[in-house]
C-alpha cells in the first residue's frame, strides 16, 4: 500500500516507517508454530496479525508462482490477501494451498479489479508469462506497491527499460527474480572467494550450462480450457500457446533466455562488468513447429579489470547431459558451482598456486578431498601432469531453505528496513541487455558488439 496512504491511525508513521520501526524493536516476528510442506521444509503456520505484517498479492499463481508462494510461506509476517490468474485452475490450486495454511484471499481475474479493490497491500509478487511482466509490475508500482517480478524482466528491452523507469519514478522497490543473487553459498562463491580473496587468481573464463531432456509441449486438463474468445482478450491464440508461451517469440524468448538469464547473469557478477561482444549458434533442430531455437551455444567477451576474458554457454533441451552448472576459471583454480550443490559446490586449485589450506582454518572452504581417481603422474608426459585432475575443496556453506527463499527475504527486509535488494531493476536490466542479444546474435549469424550505454534503462 502507498506509503502516505497508509499513515498509521494518530502516530503520523507511515506503514513502512512503521514496519522499519517495529521491526527493529524486535515486534512482530512471532511465529505460531510450524508445519512441514509437502517438500519437508518447515513452514510458518497460520500467522497472527503484527504490525510488521506485509500484504502480498501474486499476479500469476502458475508452476512458478506457487513455487514462491510455498517460500513465502516460509517467512514469518507475509500474510497473501488476493491471488490473480486469468485461469481457474491455478485461481483455484493457488487460493486452496493458501486457504490450508490460512491465508485467505480473494481471488480475481483481471489484475485492473485486484489493485482497484484491494487498498490493504504492500507488495505484489508478479510470476506471469514473462511478455506481461511489464504490463503487471508497472501496474503494481503505478498502485504503491512493491514488486517482485519474475525473470527474465521481460522479452522485450523496451518493456524492461519501462519497468526500470516506472520504479524510479514511484520510488517503489523491484526486485527481479535472479535467485541466485540472494543464495548464500553463490554469495560465498562468487562475492568472497572469487572476488575478494580472489582465490582463482586472474579469472579469464567462464563455463555454464542448462542441458535438459527432451520433453513434450504442456498440456491442459480439458475441463479447465479456456475458450477461444476469452484467451483472445489476453492476448493468446489457443491454450497450446497459452500453457506453452515459452515457445512462442511473442511471449518469451526461448530457452536460452528462460534458462540462461539466471547464469548469463552470473558472468557478469563475476567478471565486474558487462560483455562487450557475443557471437552465437543455434536452431530450431529437433522440435520442428516450434518457434523459438531449442539449442544455443555462445561466447561473450569481457574486458575486464584484470584483462580479456570470455565466456562460454550452452542451452540443450533434447539430452541432459551434465545438467546444470556454472564453473569460473582462472590460473590458479577454479569453481564449480549449481543451484543443486550436487552439481556443483567445490573449487579446485592449481599446483602452483598460494596455499588454500589458511582458507580451510578460516572455514571459507573445506579440507581438499582428493581426485575420485588418482592418476599416477610419475612415468606419463608433461602435458598429462599438468592436465591430470586435481583435489576438491568443498566450499562450507549450506542453503537449507528453498532455493527462491533468501532471494524473497532480501525483497521484504528491503521493504522493512530499507537494506539494498540483491537484484535492483537495473541490475535486472543489464542482464536483460546481455541475454536477449544472444538471439539476435544466432539471427545475424555474426558477432556483435555492445556498447556500454546499452546496459543503461
Ligand atoms: N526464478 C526461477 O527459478 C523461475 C523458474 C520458473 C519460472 N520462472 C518465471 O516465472 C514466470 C512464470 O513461469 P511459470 O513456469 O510459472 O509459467 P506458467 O505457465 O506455469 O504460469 C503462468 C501463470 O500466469 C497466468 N497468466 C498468464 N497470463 C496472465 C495474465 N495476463 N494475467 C494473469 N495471469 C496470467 C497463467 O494462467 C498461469 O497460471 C515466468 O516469467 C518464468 O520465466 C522463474
Amino acid at each position: 500500500m502507498d506509503d502516505t496512504r497508509t499513515k498509521d491511525k494518530g502516530q503520523g508513521l507511515s506503514r513502512r516507517d512503521f514496519l522499519r520501526t517495529s521491526a527493529s524493536a524486535g515486534l512482530g516476528m512471532a511465529v505460531a508454530g510450524s508445519a512441514l510442506s509437502a517438500r519437508g521444509f518447515a513452514l510458518t503456520q497460520e500467522p497472527d496479525s503484527s504490525p510488521d505484517d506485509l500484504n502480498l498479492a501474486v499476479i500469476g499463481a502458475g508452476e512458478q508462482g506457487r513455487i514462491l508462494i510455498d517460500s513465502c510461506l516460509h517467512i514469518p509476517g507475509i500474510r497473501f490477501k488476493a491471488v490473480c490468474d486469468i485461469w481457474e485452475y491455478s485461481q483455484r490450486y493457488s487460493s486452496r494451498y493458501l486457504k490450508k495454511y490460512g491465508h485467505e484471499v480473494n481471488v480475481y481475474e483481471d489484475y485492473r479489479e485486484l489493485l482497484a479493490k484491494e487498498n490493504d497491500l504492500d507488495a505484489a509478487i508478479v510470476a506471469t508469462p514473462d511478455w506481461m511482466h511489464a504490463t503487471h509490475a508497472n501496474a503494481c508500482l503505478e498502485a504503491g506497491l512493491h514488486v517482485y517480478c519474475e525473470k527474465e524482466m521481460s522479452n522485450s528491452l523496451s518493456r524492461a527499460r519501462s519497468m526500470v523507469q516506472t520504479a524510479r519514478k514511484t520510488g517503489k522497490l523491484l526486485q527481479i527474480g535472479h535467485q541466485r543473487r540472494s543464495n548464500p553459498r553463490y554469495l560465498h562463491a562468487i562475492d568472497t572467494l572469487i572476488r575478494e580473496k580472489r582465490i582463482l587468481g586472474r579469472v579469464s573464463h567462464a563455463y555454464a550450462q542448462w542441458n535438459r531432456a527432451k520433453a513434450d509441449m504442456r498440456g491442459w486438463n480439458k475441463l479447465y480450457a479456456i475458450p477461444p474468445d476469452q484467451l483472445a482478450q489476453y492476448g493468446y491464440t489457443s491454450m497450446t500457446a497459452f500453457r506453452n508461451w515459452r515457445w512462442y517469440k511473442r511471449y518469451a524468448g526461448g530457452p536460452v533466455v528462460d534458462l540462461g538469464s539466471h547464469q548469463i547473469d552470473l558472468f557478469s557478477w563475476v567478471f565486474g562488468v558487462n560483455p562487450s561482444t557475443v557471437l552465437a549458434s543455434g536452431g530450431v533442430d529437433y522440435y520442428k513447429g516450434r518457434e523459438w531455437y531449442d539449442n544455443v551455444m555462445m561466447i561473450y567477451e569481457f574486458e575486464t579489470e584484470q584483462g580479456a576474458a570470455r565466456a562460454m554457454y550452452q542451452v540443450q533441451t533434447t539430452t541432459k547431459h551434465g545438467g546444470f552448472y556454472e564453473a569460473f576459471m582462472g590460473d590458479d583454480g577454479s569453481l564449480v558451482i549449481s543451484e543443486v550443490p550436487q552439481r556443483g559446490n567445490w573449487a579446485l586449485r592449481e599446483a602452483h598456486a598460494p596455499e588454500w589450506d589458511s582458507l580451510v582454518k578460516e572455514g571459507l572452504l573445506q579440507t581438499e578431498k582428493p581426485p575420485i581417481q588418482k592418476v599416477d603422474t610419475r612415468n606419463i608426459f608433461l602435458d598429462v601432469r599438468v592436465t591430470a585432475e586435481a583435489g576438491r575443496w568443498p566450499l562450507p556453506v549450506e542453503l537449507a531453505k528453498p532455493a527462491h527463499q533468501p532471494h524473497l527475504e532480501n525483497f521484504f527486509n528491503a521493504i522493512r528496513h530499507d537494506i539494498p535488494l540483491n537484484c535492483p531493476p537495473e541490475v535486472g536490466y543489464e542482464t536483460a541487455v546481455a541475454v536477449l542479444k544472444v538471439n539476435e546474435a544466432v539471427e545475424s549469424q555474426r558477432l556483435l558488439r555492445f556498447r556500454p550505454d546499452q546496459f543503461k534503462a
